[in-house]
């Protein structure tokens, strides 16, 4: 197949095919070389914090069960049962003592094992149950409760994977005094009409807000749509892997002073617009120097002003987790959870939970209007006379530091790492053996922090 396709032509410079967004074979090679081959992200831990509490979620296109068994380990289950392959969980959530398959009942435990058949003694002496147990990813990995699987067993520990990311996913979590988030406040989960890396290409892409936004924008103080114009200080950053960052902490203030550790309590300003985040409230800003010291303190309220992607499926923006899922070629589902923050006040977390759902949220200002910028872009994509789609903006100013490429806020670094990295992975015929889940008996998993 890679041949006939000539994969590894589809990405050339800042220019990428219109296949990539269309061609149903080139999308079952994507589950394969891409989904089956990197970290995935699948949910945060405290959506499972209790054994027997489950989220079923997909893995690319595969469904799987993410669960936490009676020794509190979390465990990744494709969602398969070994009879005759029908799924064993159906809920999207819940909390359950095992998994039972409705079709003839064969049973599962919390770890996949298998523990019950009906009538078993039909079957013979050759029947051989232990090989009978769910498959599960390959391997399970969490970084600061954000719960990662791969299904190639062969890849990188998943710290080295993140690279230039885990420093924004620290941030993310030092946001809390204890540091750490919790994701139980509820989601919404949509649908729209085109390909699965619209959505990435738009969670980093600081070129079209003051356009398909515009009407949020206005509505807030005058200066906002500074922030993402052509004079703007905001950067994108590309962090290695395919992770890249829309960057607004260049527009945040500076701190009083000279910008030395003053220890005058006095939080940093947040953006021109406090449209997309709440401010910090009440004793917050003690509590964060109470736990980091001032200097992080302020670091972490002025990094935390970014926009986060991590390859190939999680958007970090604002105060939510962003998953998204490829259906098919041209449909995908995204799903949004607004977190909230262990060890700050009930008055914190709602101010996030209301900033979240005024942009966010299914009848909000903002979200609403890039689903019909996807279901245009993948209307047009069927004019095939158009054969590339150039992201080359900015690209003659693109400059290294500290070796991340960096670029104008309004550039398009983040989908030419995006797409280098998918050319990495298309291009690589090795280790598509690698990509079959491993039978209950061959599971490894670790945590991190
Ligand atoms: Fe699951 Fe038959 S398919 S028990």
């Amino acid at each position: 197949m890679t041949n006939e396709i000539g994969v590894e032509s589809l990405v050339d410079g800042c220019r990428v095919n219109r296949r990539l967004y269309v061609d149903r074979e080139l999308f079952a090679l994507e589950m394969d070389r891409i989904f089956g081959r990197s970290w995935v992200f699948l949910c945060h831990d405290s959506e499972v914090g209790e054994p027997g509490e489950f989220r079923t979620i997909q893995i690319g296109n595969q469904p799987a069960i993410v669960t936490r068994d009676e020794h509190g380990d979390i465990q990744v289950l494709m969602n398969h049962c070994m009879h005759r392959g029908a799924t064993v969980c159906q809920q999207s959530r819940g909390q359950v003592k095992n998994f039972r398959c409705w079709y003839h009942g064969w049973t599962y435990n919390l770890r996949g094992e298998l523990i019950g058949i009906p009538y078993a003694d039909a079957y013979g002496r050759a029947f051989d149950r232990s090989v009978k147990n769910l498959f599960k990813a390959a391997r399970v990995a969490t970084y600061r409760g954000m719960v990662f699987a791969s299904l190639a067993a062969e890849c990188d520990e998943l710290v080295s994977y993140l690279a230039g990311a885990k420093r924004y996913l620290d941030v993310f979590m030092d946001l809390s005094p204890v540091g750490e988030i919790i994701a139980r406040s509820g989601g919404h989960k949509f649908t729209y009409e085109g390909n699965w890396k619209f959505q990435l290409e738009n969670g980093v892409d600081g070129y079209h807000p003051n356009f398909v936004h515009r009407s949020f924008w206005e509505m807030q103080p005058e200066g906002a749509m500074d922030m993402f114009s052509g004079t703007s200080p905001g950067l994108t950053r590309a962090l290695g892997n395919g992770h890249s960052i829309l960057d607004m902490s260049p527009l945040v203030k500076p701190r009083a002073g000279n910008g030395s550790a003053k220890q005058d309590g006095a939080p940093v300003r947040s953006l021109p617009s406090d449209g997309l985040k709440p401010k910090p409230m009440g004793d917050y800003f003690d509590k964060l120097v109470s736990a980091w010291g001032y200097e992080r303190a302020v670091e972490v309220l002025e990094q935390s002003n970014v926009n986060l992607l991590i390859f190939p499926n999680l958007l970090i923006i604002g105060v939510q987790l962003r998953t998204i899922t490829p259906v098919d070629v041209t449909t995908t589902e995204v799903y949004q959870q607004p977190t909230t923050l262990k060890g700050v006040s009930d008055e914190m977390n709602i101010a996030r939970l209301r900033a979240h759902e005024a942009f966010y949220g299914p009848a909000a200002l903002g979200a609403p209007d890039d689903l019909e910028m996807f279901a245009r872009c993948s209307r047009g994509m069927r004019v095939r006379e158009r054969e590339w789609i150039t992201f080359d903006r900015g690209l003659e100013r693109e400059r290294v530091i500290n070796g991340e490429r960096v670029g104008h806020i309004t550039d398009e670094v983040p989908q030419r790492a995006f797409y280098a990295r998918w050319r990495e992975l298309m291009a690589s015929p090795a280790g598509d053996a690698a990509r079959a889940p491993a039978n209950s008996h061959t599971h490894a998993s670790h945590q991190t922090r």
